[in-house]
């Protein structure tokens, strides 16, 4: 019995023996000290998913599925020391597979859009599967928010983290090449949440990586994310048509509603006249941050006035995504039986820019095959009490 529920994480767990799992009434086994894994349900196909719990030093908890790479909940403390859950997310996988709006999942093979489904590479055209009315979305029907990954948990000093990966096959929704991707999720002892991606392929393809967290500073029992003070260090964003495909003008936030360069609240302009507001129904663009170096630089930075809770987002990336959550109507029942009403929860998801296999001016997606995608991007946590 006990065999027959051990799972296999991989090897890189310092010092793991099955022996040395211990094991919990609730079937959950301690990999490592601080990464515990326990069976999160089983796919249609009858592969098992598992849940890992990362308890880190500083107190915050992660639990994470290698269905999709998905964060199921992530704590952190608020001006007082109080851990809450900060993103959104369900309590089991049938929720997930039943329909989930990428809630915390690693997306790829190109996180956004690419307009019409199609683009042209090497004088060759290729199609995309269609999932967003005649775009392409987070990287098709089954994006790798919908695939399992192969998840190794691994230790790193204090430090704790998973590398999960996944071969993508060549032609797997209209992508050319088998793609090799791994990313990497490390928790550290002083409240940093990192995302390290990885990439190769044997056929040239665009590769935009990204991770679709939800974010709710307050806490779980809140409603709203308009309170939240945003700033984001960007001069520029790239305007999108009606269909949320950018027009390829790279545009100056100066005097509009995308103006984020001094902090100011998400809902202070969300319901501005203004026409970029009106064709991505609120904020739903894509920001060219202004220091385009490829080194770790602030991409954005979030205060929740009322517990504390301050998130800072570095990336190498030359764009961020920032999603106010105006697709999210109140139909979904999240965690704890929470609904999760319009514009309860916000992303901000590091990348390339929207559609820039279609677009000459931006900067290229395209991996070859000898290259090496690398980008990182991390979410640091702390309080306005520090
Ligand atoms: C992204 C997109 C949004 C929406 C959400 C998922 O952030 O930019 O338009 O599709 O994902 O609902």
């Amino acid at each position: 019995m006990f065999l027959s529920r051990v799972l296999v994480v991989g090897s890189l767990v310092a010092g793991l023996t099955l022996s040395g799992c211990k094991q919990s009434m609730d079937q959950s086994k301690i990999m490592s000290p601080g990464i515990t894994v326990s069976e999160f349900g089983v796919l249609p196909d009858g592969r098992a998913v598992s849940l890992f719990t990362v308890q880190s030093a500083s107190g915050m908890e992660m639990r994470v599925t290698n269905y999709g790479g998905i964060i199921v909940s992530l704590t952190a403390p608020d001006r007082n020391g109080v851990q809450e859950d900060i993103v959104l997310g369900f309590d089991n996988l049938e929720a997930y597979l039943a329909s989930s709006p990428y809630f915390g999942a690693i997306i790829g093979r190109y996180g956004n859009r690419i307009g019409k489904a199609q683009f042209d590479l090497d004088g060759a055209t290729y199609t995309l599967a269609a999932n967003n009315g005649e775009n392409h979305l987070h990287g098709g029907i089954a994006g790798f928010d919908k695939v399992l990954w192969d998840a190794a948990p691994f230790t790193s000093g204090e430090d704790l983290g998973l590398v999960f990966s996944y071969t993508s096959p060549d032609g797997e929704e209209g992508y050319p090449g088998t793609l090799t991707a791994k990313v990497t999720y490390l928790l550290t002892s002083d409240s940093r949440l990192s995302f390290t991606y990885e990439a190769t392929t044997d056929k040239a393809t665009p590769v935009n990586l990204t991770q679709h967290s939800y974010f709710n500073l307050a806490g779980p029992s809140s409603d709203s994310i308009l309170d939240h003070e945003l700033m984001i260090p960007a001069d520029h964003f790239t305007p999108i048509d009606a269909g949320f495909i950018p027009t390829g003008l790279i545009q100056s936030v100066e005097g509009t509603p995308m103006d984020f360069r001094t902090p100011i609240s998400i809902g202070s302009r969300i319901q501005a006249e203004d026409q970029q507001i009106a064709n991505g129904l609120g904020y739903d663009h894509n920001f060219v941050l202004t220091d385009s170096s490829s080194s770790l630089k602030l991409a954005a930075r979030v205060l929740d006035r009322k517990s504390g809770r301050i998130m800072e987002v570095t990336t190498n990336e030359p764009g961020i995504q920032f999603y106010a959550g105006n697709f999210l109507d109140g139909t979904l029942i999240g965690k704890g039986g929470h609904v999760y009403p319009y514009r309860s929860g916000f992303c901000l998801e590091t990348q390339h820019f929207p559609d820039s296999p279609n677009q000459p001016t931006f900067p290229s997606t395209i991996l070859r095959p000898g290259d090496v995608y690398a980008t990182q991007t991390v979410y640091s946590f702390s309080t306005d009490a520090e």
